[in-house]
């Protein structure tokens, strides 16, 4: 696909398509009275007859005959006083939808001119653009990797996105946008990778092949034998039950000056949750693949920073693992050492994901880093709290929360943060060994992180809940490429 630019007038720009903003009433933007103008009034036209109202996310295709445009689809955007940064993200979703669903090889995209405000205040034009190369890319993916009969090829070929100039800021702007949904799609892809294919090892051959493609990044993998020698034994201990053995990937990218301390991203790597010996109910148990999906933002958000080549350095660590019954896993009540040193209880062998990331966030330390943010599947508790809708947040330092909120605002990609509070550690006690690895039924979702915290006491260090957030269940069931835009936004607020 190619995706540009343009900041020549409209109907300069031939192409099968056309796709312009029809605000609910209130003011046209320049493009749509260039628009109408060029259709000799068309579209003032069928909006005074009732054909076409500016209904937020209303999409119309209309057919052209002697125009530089065989048809023009017009995108409701709502009423002017009303539009926000979502009503906007809303528009532009629709608007993709019917692009694709249409039959055109190119498109010109005139709505970077449709302004909005209200919170958050990020109303520019390049932000915008950034929506738009983001939602373009996010919305155009598709996963057919694994179906016999193959979808017919996409038309779609070049699409021309309208804007006031095609100067450095807009373009970085609008191609930082594309590369977020790529990486999404790249987050995606992994998450729905079935889990006979997406193992540790498979996903420690992506690492590499990421570092293959990408002189900036470079990646080393630690395999059982090296893990067993550091004393990683929570990892060990979840992937004992599995054929498939555990490994530790570390990626880094180094964008910024050497002195620079990076930023670490570390995710969960489970890629497939049976639950162990404390079993899961079977029901919906399939989707228990994407039980990698923190590990798979941190991939996808990589493949954003490779491509786009910030000031900054990053380091990413993937603890991947894969948690089976057999003869050979961890029971209910085995006591293990951490490369803390600290000792765990492990009460249920389906609290498995704070394990694998305990010792990824003690091995970290390493790197001195200038902040850490895990990215998790961890609760189902999650799920209950926010829903599919935010993101859980916990963290030790409130810099760092605001921050991550604020990029999760600026982005739509959103978190809501949850308390951190020393009364809850409690629930963690165990009788036999310095800590269980579950509270109980009250605040999973907080003590989990309560666990995950006491690994974290040596750096600023948030954890990003995703259970919620990283996939959609139901008819629409596949991964969302969520974290990334939040962690991509979070990163480049820090780039030099
Ligand atoms: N991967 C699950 C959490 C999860 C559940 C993610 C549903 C997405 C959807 C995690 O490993 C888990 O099993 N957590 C347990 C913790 C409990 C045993 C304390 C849970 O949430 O039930
Ligand atoms: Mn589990
Ligand atoms: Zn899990």
């Amino acid at each position: 696909m190619n995706f540009s630019l343009s900041s020549k007038a409209i109907n300069a720009t031939k192409a099968d398509c056309l796709i312009i903003g029809l605000p609910d009433k209130g003011e046209w933007p320049e493009s749509t009275k260039a628009a109408d103008d060029a259709l000799g009034g068309l579209i003032k036209q069928l909006e005074k007859a009732g054909d076409l109202t500016g209904k937020n996310g209303s999409v119309n295709t209309l057919p052209l005959a002697d125009q530089p445009w065989q048809r023009v689809i017009v995108v409701g955007t709502g009423k002017d006083k009303e539009r926000t940064a979502a009503s906007y993200r809303k528009a532009l979703t629709a608007m993709v939808g019917a692009l694709r669903d249409s039959p055109s090889k190119s498109a010109v995209i005139a709505i970077a001119d449709t302004s909005y405000d209200g919170e958050p205040a990020t109303g520019s034009e390049a932000a915008r653009l950034n929506l738009i190369g983001r939602i373009l890319e996010d919305q155009l993916y598709s996963f057919t990797q694994f179906k016999s009969e193959k979808p017919a090829a996409r038309k779609l070929k070049k699409v021309v996105v309208q804007a006031s100039g095609a100067g450095k800021a807009l373009k970085d702007a609008f191609n930082l946008g594309l590369a977020t949904g790529r990486g999404m799609n790249y987050t995606k892809d992994l998450g729905n990778t079935p889990p006979n294919i997406c193992h540790p090892v498979w996903l420690a051959e992506q690492a590499k092949a990421m570092a293959k493609e990408y002189d900036t990044i470079q990646t080393e993998v630690l395999d059982e034998k090296q893990m067993e020698k550091l004393g990683m034994n929570t990892i060990l201990a979840v992937g004992k039950g599995s054929k498939q053995p555990p490994r530790l990937i570390v990626m880094e990218y180094r964008g910024g000056k050497a002195k620079d301390k990076p930023y670490v991203l570390v995710g969960k790597g489970i890629t497939f949750d049976t639950g162990g010996i404390s079993l899961k109910p079977g029901e919906g148990m399939d989707e228990m693949k994407y039980d990698m999906g923190g590990s798979a933002s941190v991939f996808g958000t990589m493949k954003v920073l490779a491509e786009t080549k910030p000031g900054i350095n990053v380091v990413a660590v993937i603890a991947a693992a894969e948690n089976m019954p057999d003869g050979g896993a961890s029971r209910p009540g085995d006591i293990v050492k951490t490369l803390s040193g600290m000792t765990v209880e492990i009460l249920n062998t389906d609290a498995e994901g704070r394990l694998v990331l305990c010792d990824a966030l003690t091995y970290v330390k390493k790197f001195d880093p200038a902040a850490v943010v895990d990215m998790a599947t961890l609760t189902g508790a999650c799920i209950i709290a926010l829903g599919n809708h935010a993101t859980g947040l916990l963290s030790n330092n409130d810099e760092l929360a605001n921050e991550l909120l604020a990029a999760g605002e600026r982005t739509g990609d959103r978190a809501w943060r949850l308390p951190l509070w020393d009364e809850y550690q409690s629930q963690l006690d165990s009788n036999f060994a310095d800590m269980a690895n579950i509270g109980g039924r009250p605040a999973g979702t907080i003590t989990a992180a309560c666990f995950l915290s006491r690994f974290a006491k040596d750096y600023r260090w948030a954890h990003l809940d995703i259970a919620g957030t990283a996939w959609n269940s139901g008819k629409a069931k596949g991964a969302t490429g969520r974290p990334v835009p939040l962690l991509v936004d979070y990163l480049m607020t820090h780039a030099g």
